[in-house]
């Protein structure tokens, strides 16, 4: 006999509305979303007008969401969902460079470019030389490595935030050479904060939390056979190291801006000397 839907019956009878579907896995996915979700609304109790709130708030960010702008990744990002959804599909082995959120600006595909290209099309700022090697964990070079890297400018904004940007400044695509070495000319980026004059930045205000990541340059490293790894490289001294807004630091990825004195390289590369150089390099673990 069937019993009204109430409080007491509320979750099982949504819980068996999915019992017939086919998919095991979204099966299994939509019965512990439905339980965890009548478990928050529970605990919380919202009024009627707490949810309404709560549906207007998804809905703004939905709206915010273009072919530039990606809101619900903010929201995933402050709330942690991010970063913990990265640490569960990369439990990688000691060793292996580790980890941290995509973020929401690899939403433009980077242009191919050569080792050594400046990737800063249309900035002021000195330069800095980025430089390392893609190794397998055994400490062996990885030529033909694919090397994926976007970051901010000197005032901490991504091209896809700013008019006038030229296209795909402050973005490359490096294939590491026959000793697994990259190299690559830049600025040194800023640390920032996240869009934060939309719904995600309103929930960072009304909770007291700042909407700042500490400077850093993405990267996606990937080689034929091994786990690609989508990380930083944090700037020693940034700001914010200790407090970024989406839970992205892990301290193996911080690396200091040196200065170096080699007139030989900089006059290779077309910079002062004495230059500054971050070096990184990356470690992946076997497929
Ligand atoms: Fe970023």
């Amino acid at each position: 006999m069937s019993s009204d839907f109430s409080e007491q019956t509320a979750t099982e009878a949504v819980v068996q509305s999915f019992a017939a579907t086919q998919d095991a896995r979204l099966r299994e996915v939509m019965e512990s979303f439905t339980r965890h979700l009548h478990g928050f609304v529970r605990d919380v109790e919202p009024s009627q007008r707490e949810w309404e709130t709560a549906i207007a708030f998804l809905t703004d960010i939905g709206h915010l969401c273009d072919d530039r702008r990606q809101e619900f990744i903010l929201l995933s990002d402050v709330m942690g969902v991010s970063m913990l959804v990265d640490a569960i599909n990369n439990r990688l082995p000691v060793g292996a460079t580790e980890s941290t959120v995509l973020g929401p600006f690899h939403v433009v595909e980077s242009p191919r470019r050569a080792l050594g290209d400046d990737i800063a099309t249309a900035h002021d700022s000195p330069r800095c030389l980025v430089r390392g090697r893609v190794l397998g964990l055994d400490g062996t070079p990885l030529p033909g490595a694919l090397l994926d890297v976007w970051q901010a400018d000197d005032r901490g904004l991504y091209d896809v935030q700013k008019a006038d940007a030229p296209e795909h400044d402050l973005r490359g695509l490096f294939t590491t050479d026959a000793e697994g070495r990259f190299w690559f000319r830049t600025i040194v980026p800023a640390h920032y904060p996240i869009p934060d004059d939309g719904p995600v930045g309103a929930l960072l205000r009304a909770t007291g939390r700042h909407p700042y990541r500490p400077a850093h340059i993405h990267l996606i490293a990937g080689a034929e056979g091994h786990h690609p790894v989508t990380t930083h490289v944090f700037v020693e001294d940034s700001p914010y190291l200790d407090d970024d807004t989406v839970f992205g630091v892990k301290q193996s990825l911080v690396r200091p801006v040196t200065d170096e004195d080699d007139p030989g390289i900089a006059a290779e590369l077309g910079l002062p000397n004495p230059f500054r150089v971050i070096d990184v390099d990356v470690t992946l673990a076997k497929a």
